[in-house]
């Protein structure tokens, strides 16, 4: 089978609209002067408040939009949140689920989680879940049990494969700290396992991503692992030089 890449910029609260104007017409130039793989999809999720600008400046153009949350419902009395339809309006395909800052710092459950990824899927929004361990997880030998738990309970009942999963482990994102190219497969070989049981051999072409500190210099390693399918970016994909060296190393 011919392995896909998608490369997400998850660009977390940076950029007022003016500003991610900007970067998005450097990352449309670069886009279209520079030598990118075929099998490489690129998306960017910058924050709510930006997406109208984004999808104005990205028609036409091979780089998707993503946002970086939603709720489940799709209207009503739930003042401050975003829902499915209103996405789609604007044009956004992908959005990113069950971050860890989002279940850390916004409390958001596994339940929470679960119903967010089918409330995307009803309305054509393709998630992107994310799981992950933490050091202490890792450190007592729960990697693999705190992930299995993650995904069977996002996942439970769920039969649509429109679906994207990332690993970040907690204590890589934002640390500088990569897991080994062998860590992180590990990870994903079981993550891949998983989602082959669950979804049968369709399970196998799903994309599952790494994120947490990847960057230009370790990202081809990372890619080259049989079950790395791309990458969900922080910091470097606020560099539009950095976002684009990542997609490059997609050979
Ligand atoms: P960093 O690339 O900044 O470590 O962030 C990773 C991440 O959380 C992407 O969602």
């Amino acid at each position: 089978m011919d392995k896909k890449y998608l490369i997400v910029g998850n660009w977390k609260m940076n950029g007022t609209p003016s500003q991610s104007s900007v970067l998005i017409e450097e990352l449309v130039q670069r886009v279209n002067g520079g030598h990118f793989s075929e099998k490489l999809s690129l998306a960017i999720c910058p924050p709510f408040t930006s997406l109208e600008r984004a999808a104005s400046l990205l028609k036409n153009s091979p780089i998707a939009l993503g946002a970086q949350n939603l709720y489940c419902e799709p209207e009503g009395a739930f003042t401050g949140e975003i829902s499915p339809p209103m996405l789609r309006d604007l044009g956004v395909g992908y959005v990113i689920i069950g971050h860890s800052e989002r279940r850390s710092i916004f409390q958001e459950s596994n339940g929470l989680i679960h119903r967010k990824i089918k409330a995307a899927q009803e309305h054509r929004l393709t998630p992107i879940l994310c799981v992950g361990e933490t050091l202490a997880e890792r450190e007592s030998g729960q990697a693999e049990s705190v992930i299995g738990g993650q995904i069977r309970s996002a996942l439970e009942g769920i039969g649509d494969r429109n679906l994207v999963i990332a690993y970040e482990p907690v204590w890589a994102i934002g640390t500088g700290k990569t897991a080994t190219p062998e860590m992180a497969q590990e990870i994903h070989a079981f993550i891949r396992n998983l989602l082959e049981q669950q979804f049968s051999k369709e399970g196998l072409a799903m994309h599952i991503l790494y994120g947490g500190s990847m960057k230009p210099n370790n990202a081809a390693e990372l890619l080259r692992q049989p079950d790395i399918n791309g990458g969900l970016i922080g910091g470097a994909s606020l560099v539009a030089g950095d976002f684009m060296a990542i997609g490059q190393a997609v050979e």
